[in-house]
């Protein structure tokens, strides 16, 4: 079975999942999931690439390549939950709060290999950075599809556009 066949037979019967629902449904699947590296894309408007593999009106699926050296911004999933697999490579995944301000202040660090899962819970905010040599591929599911994301610009950043 191919991969996109694989998650719409596994998800399109998810009514409002939670992140451990999603991540069981990945799960499931696992022998298909290492199929996701053949859906990565180039990076063009982000530093990573973005691919919608699967969409309704529950969750999407996507397909993130970081290359090497690269990160997302630091970022929430607006009202979303997710979950996620690691493809190919390792991707450090860095959780932030927020401080008395508003700016994202480094909660943890997780270093995630190929065939760890990880899951997003509502309101999280983290960034994935790929310092290694080689790219990294990691397939994410959410629920509901991705809207209202923000970004965060860490404190450090800000003073560089007022000095
Ligand atoms: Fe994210």
């Amino acid at each position: 079975m191919t991969l996109l066949r694989a998650i719409e037979q596994t998800f399109c019967s998810l009514k409002s999942p939670t992140q451990e629902e999603l991540k069981q449904a990945l799960q499931a699947i696992e022998h298909q999931l290492s199929a996701a590296s053949d859906y990565k894309t180039e990076p063009t408007q982000f530093p990573y690439g973005r691919n919608v593999i699967y969409q309704t009106p529950e969750l999407e699926v996507i397909v993130i390549h970081i290359p090497s050296a690269s990160a997302t911004a630091i970022h929430n999933h607006g009202t979303s939950v997710g979950a996620a697999y690691v493809a190919a490579g390792t991707i450090i995944n860095s959780k932030f709060q927020l401080d008395a301000y508003g700016y994202p202040t480094l909660e943890s660090d997780d270093v995630l290999q190929e065939g760890d899962y990880f899951i997003a819970p509502r309101g999280q905010i983290h960034q994935m950075t790929n310092p290694f040599h080689t790219s990294a591929v990691s397939l994410h599911v959410y629920s509901p599809p991705l809207s209202s994301v923000t970004r965060y610009l860490p404190y450090t950043e800000v003073l560089d556009y007022v000095i």
